[in-house]
């Protein structure tokens, strides 16, 4: 099997970034991640880039050429596949129609629900009684796309944000690649 060349995006912690590494060196998963893109300096994730040896680039997004040094580096490192890990910025349309249906994104809460940030506080302001995560893929409109794979938990009475997100990164850490066997077994 060929491993689809892989770009992951990132904001912060990179949780999701090293749970997709770790299943990326499966001998059947689907993906090969060769690239790991960041438009926080700061962000933590990227030490995983540095203890697994895998390329890095810090984007600034504040920079009016950065879309071409995104694409750029796609090409360089013939990424044919892309993972929004917790990247906080929306990506720009351009790069959506070059990888058309080729990007997805992982939402933490049960989407259409809770588009956008801040989703567990306003799910428990809300009294939600069901939380979870949402692999989709990525289109022009916010947390939009088609869903790919939703897994979800009851909310318990003293559940705080902190549990919340708890709870539901440790479905985002199964979700995650399952979306990802579940494109490419039917692709
Ligand atoms: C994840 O919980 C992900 O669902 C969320 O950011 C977190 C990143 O954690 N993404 C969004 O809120 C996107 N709108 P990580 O950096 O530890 O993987």
């Amino acid at each position: 099997m060929v491993k689809k060349n892989t770009c992951v995006f990132i904001s912060g912690q990179g949780s999701n970034l090293n749970n997709l590494i770790l299943r990326s060196r499966e001998k059947n998963f689907p993906i090969k991640i060769s690239l790991i893109i960041s438009n926080n300096k700061k962000a933590y994730g990227s030490n995983y880039a540095k203890k697994f040896k895998i390329p890095y680039l810090f984007i600034n997004t504040n920079l009016h050429n950065y879309e071409n040094k995104i694409l750029l580096n796609l090409q360089k490192y013939k990424i044919s596949f892309i993972c929004l890990a917790g990247y906080m910025k929306i990506i720009s349309s351009n790069i959506i129609k070059i990888y058309k249906k080729k990007i997805i994104n992982i939402h933490p809460s049960l989407l259409p629900k809770f588009k956008g940030l801040n989703t567990f506080s306003r799910m428990l302001k809300n009294r939600e009684i069901k939380a979870g995560c949402t692999v989709h893929f990525v289109n022009e409109k916010l947390d939009s796309g088609n869903n790919i794979i939703q897994k979800s938990f009851y909310i318990k009475n003293n559940d705080k944000e902190d549990d919340l997100k708890r709870k539901t990164q440790e479905l985002e850490y199964k979700a995650f690649p399952e979306a990802i066997i579940k494109i490419f077994r039917y692709s």
